[in-house]
């Protein structure tokens, strides 16, 4: 046996010994509950023309406390943003503030209320990606007094969306998406808006599966849209 040959059996063999290691049980008491982790994409679904785009899923998301669910570990909609970029293999960017907003609800709600009053554009965290090579942007964002976040205002300012398709997705506790689509239109001007999801904070939360389906079924009647 040569030298490479050899070199390649012995980096095998380590390579198995360190995966039956990971068997062992403290890796089996790690895996997650099974509607922890992400579920797999479908295999039988077809999202038709969407396919063979290139997709980037953009969205803001609190976890800490929140109206009816309690105090969480993941946001209401970032469930669904990572749903959509399995189900796509898209690209997922997530929007944070420099400055987090309060963990605790009724904090978070009066400085969201503050800097609605004051049309503030708080500071993204980190670079903001450059979006040039996509062509389909799915925006996702919980409703904050009716309206997008202003973090979300802040985003979308700093991006150019000419020749892109946008698709917002929104997580609320009733009050519904409002205006906040058209509001996406005339801060962007994007090449054309397909037909968003908006679902309660506390089914994408607390209905888990229901959920994923619900943005499965809505992914497939959009990869039949015509304007894609
Ligand atoms: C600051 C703040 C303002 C909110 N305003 C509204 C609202 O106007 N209408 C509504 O239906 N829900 C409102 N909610 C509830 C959220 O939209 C809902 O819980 C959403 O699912 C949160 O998503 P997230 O976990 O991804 O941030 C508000 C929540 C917060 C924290």
């Amino acid at each position: 046996m040569n030298r490479m040959k050899f070199c390649s059996l012995l980096t095998a063999l380590v390579v198995a010994l360190a995966l039956l290691a990971g068997c062992g049980s403290e890796t089996a008491m790690e895996q997650p509950a099974p509607d922890a982790g992400k579920a797999e994409a479908p295999a039988d679904r077809d999202f038709g023309k969407l396919k063979g785009k290139k997709i980037m899923v953009a969205y803001y998301s609190r976890a800490d406390e929140n109206t009816g669910v309690g105090v969480i570990e993941k946001g209401n909609t970032e469930i669904l943003a990572e749903r959509i970029a399995e189900d796509l293999g898209a690209d997922i960017y997530k929007i944070e503030p420099e400055k987090p907003y309060p963990k605790d609800y009724k904090e978070a709600t009066d400085v969201a209320k503050e800097e609605k009053a004051k049309n503030a554009r708080p500071a993204v965290k980190g670079e903001i990606p450059d979006l040039s090579g996509y062509d389909v942007i799915f925006l996702g964002y919980p409703i904050w007094w009716g309206d997008l976040p202003m973090t979300v205002y802040t985003f979308l300012e700093h991006e150019s969306f000419r020749g892109k398709i946008i698709v917002p997705f929104c997580t609320h506790e009733g009050s519904g998406i409002g205006s906040t689509p058209e509001t996406i239109v005339q801060l962007t001007r994007p090449l054309g808006l397909l037909p968003p999801l908006e679902m309660r904070g506390t089914k994408a939360q607390k209905e888990r599966d229901e959920a994923k389906a619900e943005v499965d079924n809505w992914l497939e009647g959009l990869g039949k849209d015509d304007s894609l």
